[in-house]
């Protein structure tokens, strides 16, 4: 029946029809409009927090490695995505570059991440503990790391990552406020801040690029890392459609 018939029929019938006012009808149809207005506005907002915090860390002089570094190394990455993988600092060649991970460790970096479907351009954001060259590449000294970490800190609050995979004993250690070696940090979940984020921790690729034996064990590691990804991303079977 058309509606405006079915309408007068009602009416004749003396049936009360409720009619929801035009203003009614109008703000229920606005409301997915304002709750996308809503999510616009938290993503904007975390993008201009994201680049305020890339603008602080490249004007950086909280320590005295801004005094002998090229430029301050932020990390690579799509700012949305699952995975992060975190170093030590960077070399000379990051230094020069600006990006982490570009010399030859990085390109070992890029075949094991590709070995599990990630990359640096798509999938995967990669930052150091140190955003700054330590001279003569020696390891970071502990007020260079208390007056870097909350960089990292803030841009994992902000990055949110599924899973955390560290690379190396600094970067493990430093994350996880424990001085046990790596080897004994392998091969379990540790969790990582409020959000207990997921962590697994293997070998740095220089390392591994002076010691390939350990190849195979970092392989082990890196596919205990996807497993534990899968698990967490897992629709459980119940809940398919
Ligand atoms: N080693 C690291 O730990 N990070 C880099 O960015 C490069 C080398």
């Amino acid at each position: 029946m058309h509606a405006q018939r079915r309408l007068e029929y009602l009416k004749a019938i003396g049936v009360d029809l409720w009619v929801p006012r035009a203003s009614a009808r109008a703000s229920a149809a606005a409301a997915p409009a304002a709750d996308a207005g809503a999510v616009r506005d938290a993503a904007a907002s975390l993008e201009a927090r994201w680049e305020a915090l890339r603008a602080e860390v490249l004007n950086c002089q909280r320590c005295p490695l801004h005094l002998t570094r090229t430029q301050g190394v932020f990390g690579v990455g799509p700012r949305r995505c699952d995975w992060l993988v975190v170093g030590e600092a960077p070399g000379a060649e990051e230094d020069r570059r600006g990006e982490p991970f570009v010399g030859q460790a990085g390109q070992l970096l890029d075949a094991m991440l590709r070995a599990i479907g990630l990359d640096r351009r798509q999938n995967v954001y990669i930052a150091n503990i140190l955003k700054s060259r330590p001279p003569g590449n020696r390891d970071p000294k502990p007020e260079e790391v208390a007056a870097c970490l909350p960089y990292l800190k803030r841009q994992i609050g902000l990055l949110q990552p599924k899973l955390i995979l560290t690379v190396g004993r600094i970067a493990a250690q430093n994350l996880l406020g424990t001085d046990s070696p790596l080897g004994r940090l392998r091969g379990q979940v540790h969790y990582f801040g409020e959000l207990n984020t997921p962590l697994v921790v293997t070998y740095h690729p220089a390392y591994l690029l002076r010691t390939p034996a350990d190849k195979r064990k970092a392989w082990e590691d890196l596919k205990f890392a996807r497993n534990v990804f899968q698990q967490l991303t897992q629709v459980p079977d119940g809940d398919r459609p």
